[in-house]
């Protein structure tokens, strides 16, 4: 599918999409197709009594008749709402939303009218962007695996062509929000392949393509891993048959020397739990535990594919958690990277076990301006904010506000929970420096694993611990995130970044 942005005019074939105000308000591209139509538009919004051009309503009026406008196959009719409160949002919203309509509907072309109703405060080259991103986001797909479709349920839309008065401004604004679609593309791909696909050594592979974007790729080994002494990481990944790797990624676009930006993903190919194994039901999902680690890779990509001016290094653990002979035993003490020793009470809180020495990792090497990491952490923390938030850990004011900023701007939500020292006292252990989960009893499993992460943090480096574990995978399909991997976190980060880390 192909996504282009055009200066508007009447598309004298396919299906065309026009916004339409509350009270059923036409602009006047809308007017002047409604014309084309011979009146057909506004004679079907009349007669479609509950169509008032309301957020998220649609009319689809088919073969909109006469006149010269007599060749579209349908026109369909996206309601904004009132127009003095619509929002660039609700224009990706429309280019997803109009997208998933037709997809598979028979049709090959599709023109989507983004104009500016009267009444909004939005440039209309904004507009048009963010309906060609939402269009690009809404309109993913994974079907790789799929030999049997019927020719029904093929995608048949070859073009889509976002119709503008400000062609030249929303190609503008619309090149570096394609390479942010790319990058959340590359995040939803590697988090939605399954675990005999994507492991430790595939996964650095798919880290390596972003050389062709100007990136640094180094991927270190067991062997390299061994005589950093990143024994807490290499304790996870030693039941495995499949090779541990730490990959690092170095994006330089930033004043040369300057420190970089720091993002640290957790990346467990598969989560059986380890001898501390999970139950049967529903333990596929666990193919989705390096999903942190994807939205590194995919952010890399997005800052990488637009130049961003900055520099950034991104860290993925990569390991595969299982239960073997060679497996890590619950009781086993390891040495962190940090010199400090972590009793193993639980194989299956390994996320953090990985995290800690490729924080570690980070901070020493590169003394960044700031380290967030990402990881599907806990199952607690879906109990605590469900699906709708990320939980936030901080042990900076600052980059907190800032993140959940960028949250609320890319509807990518964060809500922020506590770190406190009164919380430590379940990681005590009886023969290590601590263990890795809170015994029974101490709740606030989300914390604690947050708490244990805030130990491998260097000298107040500002830091933010996010926990996707509710977020990363969805069941239920929003405008631009289509059920399954929502690629969470690239469009975060990439907004954080552009609004407060890159050189003017
Ligand atoms: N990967 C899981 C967390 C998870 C659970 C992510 C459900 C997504 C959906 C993590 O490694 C894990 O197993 N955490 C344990 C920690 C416990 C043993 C302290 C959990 O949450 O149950
Ligand atoms: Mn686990
Ligand atoms: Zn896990």
């Amino acid at each position: 599918m192909k996504i282009e942005i055009v200066d508007s005019k009447t598309p004298k074939r396919g299906s065309l999409v026009l916004v339409v105000g509350e009270g059923r308000q036409l602009g006047s591209f809308g007017q002047q197709v409604d014309k084309a139509c011979g009146g057909a538009l506004g004679k079907a919004m009349a007669a479609a009594a509950r169509f008032s051009g309301g957020k998220g309503q649609w009319l689809e009026v088919l073969a909109p008749g006469g006149g010269s406008g007599g060749g579209l196959n349908r026109v369909l009719l996206a309601g904004l709402g009132k127009t003095t409160e619509v929002k660039a949002v609700a224009y990706e919203a429309v280019g997803a939303d109009a997208v998933k309509r037709l997809a598979t509907a028979g049709e090959t072309e599709l023109a989507i009218g983004a104009e500016v109703l009267k009444g909004t405060m939005l440039p209309a080259g904004e507009a048009a962007a963010r309906a060609a991103l939402g269009a690009r986001l809404g309109g993913y797909r994974f079907d790789k695996y799929r030999t049997k479709m019927k020719d029904r349920e093929k995608p048949t839309l070859k073009t889509v062509n976002v119709l503008t008065q400000a062609a030249p401004a929303a190609k503008k604004l619309h090149a570096p929000l394609d390479k942010l679609a790319a990058g959340v593309e590359i995040t939803r791909n590697l988090v939605t392949e399954p675990a005999n696909i994507i492991y430790p050594e595939s996964m650095a592979a798919e880290c390596r393509k972003l050389t062709k974007l100007g990136v640094k790729v180094e991927v270190l080994g067991e062997r390299e891993m061994k005589k950093l002494g990143m024994g807490a990481l290499l304790g996870v990944g030693q039941g495995s048959e499949r090779e541990s790797k730490l990959v690092v990624m170095h994006w330089n676009g930033g004043k040369k020397g300057g420190k970089p930006v720091s993002f640290v993903g957790k990346g467990v190919c598969f989560d059986t739990g380890g001898i501390s194994i999970k139950p049967a039901g529903g333990m596929e999902e666990m193919k989705w535990d390096m999903a942190g680690a994807g939205a590194v890779v995919g952010t890399m990509a997005a800052l990488a594919g637009r130049k961003a001016k900055v520099n950034a290094v991104g860290v993925v653990a990569l390991v595969e958690n299982m239960p073997s002979g060679t497996a890590q035993r619950p009781g086993d003490v390891v040495t962190s990277m940090s010199g400090q020793t972590i009793e193993v009470l639980n194989t299956d809180a390994e996320g953090r076990l990985i995290l800690c020495d490729a924080m570690w990792y980070t901070q020493q090497r590169f003394k960044p301006q700031f380290m967030v990491d990402l990881a599907t952490l806990t199952g607690a923390i879906i109990i605590s904010l469900g699906h709708e938030h990320a939980g936030l850990f901080s042990n900076n004011d600052r980059l907190s506000e800032q993140l959940a900023a960028a949250g609320k701007s890319e509807d990518e939500l964060l809500w922020r929970m506590p770190l406190s020292e009164a919380y430590d006292e379940g990681l005590k252990s009886p023969i290590a420096d601590m263990q890795n989960i809170a015994g029974p009893g101490f709740g606030a499993g989300s914390i604690t694993a947050a708490q244990f992460l805030q130990r491998f943090v260097i000298d107040k480096t500002p830091w933010a611990h996010l926990d996707i574990a509710g977020v990363a995978w969805s069941k239920k399909d929003k405008a631009t995130v289509p059920k399954g991997a929502t690629g969470f976190g690239v469009r975060l980060l990439n907004r954080l970044v552009a609004d407060h880390y890159e050189d003017r």
